[in-house]
């Protein structure tokens, strides 16, 4: 199997020496790559988020699977280009992507699906917001509405604060979705679906606020570790019934089939376990940790995957080690 995979970071990088050990796969390659990539494999300077760019270099190398890692070629429709050419794609459609691309369209679907989620509002101007931050009452939970790579939440106890982060995405010509506080742990559960199956990770955890002591602003993430031995016992699966398969379900029913990684931002809460946010790829620096302790091989589960051949009975062998990142 020859492998493409684009994206330029250390996600990519971890994909990347995944399949590198599995048997199956005989090449692979990286575009746009990076400096600690290219020691690994073939990097290729295109612009991943161009989808005629993405396709000519999957025909150049006759690639059997594409694997997407960032969001921004999938948002740009970068794998409906790779699909409609032929080839063998994991990651979602532009129309599937927008679980991650807009938060209030993941809203929309898991109340359709009775996903358990924060309750939330979308507001679009200064009176809206308000409104929504007052009946919630602090802490002050503001969302910018479209992608921001992980910078586009305010959590705060500021009533200023929230509106002023309200007033700026207002300004940028943007909404806001403003929704309660969710206390508890947050994990982060990768689920690997083919658009009717669906197949859970190990799950780990990220650490969002940069500096010591949490004082700094959200970020992508600091670091992450898995496994996580505190979770209650029968967690995955849970999380597999009331949140991966009903949402992989109505993606389907949809029309917009979701084929890649569900990447459910959860909260352990003291009511249960909540959505705070789907994401439509794996997560950076989660990746890092998560794949380094999995011994299946990656090439064929996600090829499968792309193929739709997932079977949710399958046993993925985990390293049962520690792993950490530190970004
Ligand atoms: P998101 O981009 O939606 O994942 O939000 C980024 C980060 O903001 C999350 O990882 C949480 O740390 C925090 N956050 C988001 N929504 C909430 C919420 N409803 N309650 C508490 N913290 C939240
Ligand atoms: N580490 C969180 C994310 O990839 O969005």
């Amino acid at each position: 199997m020859k492998v493409l995979v684009l994206g330029p970071g250390g996600r990519e990088h971890a994909i990347i020496r995944a399949f590198l050990r599995d048997p199956e796969v005989t090449e692979v390659h990286s575009a746009p790559g990076n400096a600690g990539i290219a020691q690994d494999v073939p990097v290729h300077a295109i612009d991943a988020n161009d989808p005629a760019q993405a396709t000519a270099l999957a025909r150049e190398l006759n690639a059997d699977l594409v694997v997407i890692g960032p969001e921004a070629p999938l948002v740009a429709g970068v794998s409906d280009a790779l699909r409609e050419a032929g080839f063998d794609v994991f990651g979602p459609s532009a129309a599937a992507a927008q679980l991650e691309g807009s938060k209030a369209f993941a809203k929309q679907v898991m109340e359709e699906a009775s996903v358990p989620t924060a309750r939330a509002y979308v507001a679009s101007n200064a009176a809206e917001a308000q409104a929504a931050l007052d009946e919630f009452g602090a802490p002050y939970v503001v969302k910018d509405d479209g992608l921001a790579a992980g910078k586009g939440v305010v959590v705060t106890e500021d009533r200023t604060a929230a509106l002023e982060h309200a007033q700026a995405c207002f300004n940028a010509g943007g909404t806001v979705v403003i929704e309660e506080f969710l206390d508890g742990p947050e994990v982060s559960l990768f689920v690997i679906s083919d658009g009717k199956n669906v197949l859970p990770l190990s799950p780990a955890q990220d650490f969002k606020r940069i500096f010591d002591n949490d004082e700094g602003p959200n970020t992508g993430g600091m670091g992450a570790y898995t496994p996580l031995p505190w979770l209650p016992e029968g967690f995955v699966q849970e999380v597999v019934e009331k949140v991966a398969r009903p949402t992989v379900a109505r993606m389907a029913e949809r029309g917009t089939p979701f084929v890649g990684v569900l990447f459910c931002g959860l909260a352990v809460t003291s009511r249960g376990v909540r959505v705070i946010e789907f994401n439509a790829r794996f997560g950076d620096p989660e990746t890092q940790a998560v794949l380094a302790r999995l011994r299946t091989p990656l090439g064929q589960l996600l090829r499968a995957a792309a193929r739709g051949e997932i079977s949710e009975g399958t046993e993925l062998d985990w390293d049962p080690r520690t792993a950490v990142d530190v970004v």
